[in-house]
Parts: structure tokens; C-alpha cells; sequence
């Protein structure tokens, strides 16, 4: 259990708990505001967040910035932004199952300390691992559905939009859906 962002912050950056930490850059434990009521999940740290430190910083990220100003969400001020691994996978594959356990008590040692009302999740990776292992991004993007005490959604992510920009229309329409649930749930974030 970690009590404060200090000893889990300490204790993340010297994470050797899977393979991934012997190859990292540096690790991306996540950037937003730590009290936020609205939390966005990706998969996994890529070259550029990897080089950098931070996640969604590369292509996919540059059009997830433009998604989230669209609603006024600005991952400097109103949300918090991880991943469900702190290191990248090597040529960007998919975190492997064990890889995403080896992970998950940052994550939720994080989601515990920011207690956020909403989470979003961004593409497959995250949808299966903390909606539903059956998630289906394609049919069931958008939905809210109340997990855990978080209302969680699950929306397409960004890179899977720059590779098939023909979801991009749907994947506008979630983040619109996004916008009215926090003036409904949530007392701060458009503050
Ligand atoms: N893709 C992700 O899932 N996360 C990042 O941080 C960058 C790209």
C-alpha cells in the first residue's frame, strides 16, 4: 500500500519487477494533475515517451492533445494521464499479459492516491485489462459502465485513428459523450 506520491514515485523508478525495466530509456509513470476527476489509461510508453519520460508525446499523442482540447481537457490542468505498463515494450509490441501484472500495483497505487471519478481507457490494451477481458473497442466504445466505484469508458486509441481515420467521427462523438458526464459527475474539472 502506498500512502504518498513520494515513497510510490521513489520505489516506480527503480521498478526491476519485469523484463521491460532492463531496457528502458526511463520509465513514464504519468503527467496530469494529481487530484483530477478524470483519468485516461493507454497502453504503453513508445520511442518518443520512452526518450522523453512522458507519456502520449509522439504522433498518437499530439492527436490525443487535440481530442482533449476539443473538450477542454489539458493534461497539464484537469486530468491525469498513465499507462497500464511504465515501460516500453521493445518495437512497440504489445505489453505481454505478465508484463501488465507485473505493472498493475503502480497503477493502482496511483488511481488510488488521484481517486478519480471517471476513467477513460484508450484502445484494447486497457479496455481488456480494467473493463472486461472481452472489451470490444469497435461496439462497445463510448459506454459508460460503473467499475469498481469508477465510471469507466473505453475509446479508441489514438494511433489505432491515425492508422484508420475513418473512426475518427466515433471516436469525436465519445469524447463529446466525455464532456456531459464530467458537467454531470464531476465538480471541478471544467472549473
Ligand atoms: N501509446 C500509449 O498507449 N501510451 C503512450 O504513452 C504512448 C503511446
Amino acid at each position: 500500500m502506498y500512502e504518498s506520491w513520494e515513497t510510490i514515485k521513489s520505489e516506480c523508478f527503480e521498478c526491476r519487477r519485469c523484463p521491460l525495466g532492463e531496457t528502458r530509456t526511463n520509465l513514464v509513470f504519468g503527467v496530469g494533475n494529481e487530484n483530477a476527476e478524470v483519468m485516461f489509461i493507454g497502453e504503453g510508453p513508445g520511442e518518443q515517451e520512452d526518450l522523453q519520460g512522458e507519456p502520449f508525446v509522439g504522433r498518437s499523442g499530439q492527436l490525443l492533445d487535440k481530442y482533449l482540447a476539443a473538450v477542454d481537457l489539458d493534461r497539464h490542468s484537469n486530468i491525469y494521464i498513465a499507462n497500464i505498463v511504465k515501460c516500453r515494450p521493445p518495437h512497440n509490441r504489445d505489453p505481454k499479459e505478465d508484463e501488465q501484472e507485473a505493472c498493475m500495483d503502480w497503477l493502482k497505487a496511483q488511481t488510488r492516491l488521484i481517486h478519480p471519478k471517471i476513467i477513460v481507457c484508450l484502445g484494447r490494451i486497457a479496455a481488456q485489462k480494467l473493463i472486461s477481458p472481452d472489451f470490444r473497442v469497435t461496439r462497445q466504445h463510448g459506454e459508460f459502465i460503473e467499475k469498481k466505484g469508477f465510471l469507466m469508458m473505453g475509446t479508441f486509441h489514438p494511433s489505432a485513428l491515425l492508422r484508420n481515420p475513418a473512426q475518427k467521427p466515433d471516436a469525436f462523438e465519445d469524447f463529446i459523450a466525455l464532456r456531459e458526464k464530467i458537467k454531470e459527475i464531476c465538480a471541478h474539472t471544467y472549473k
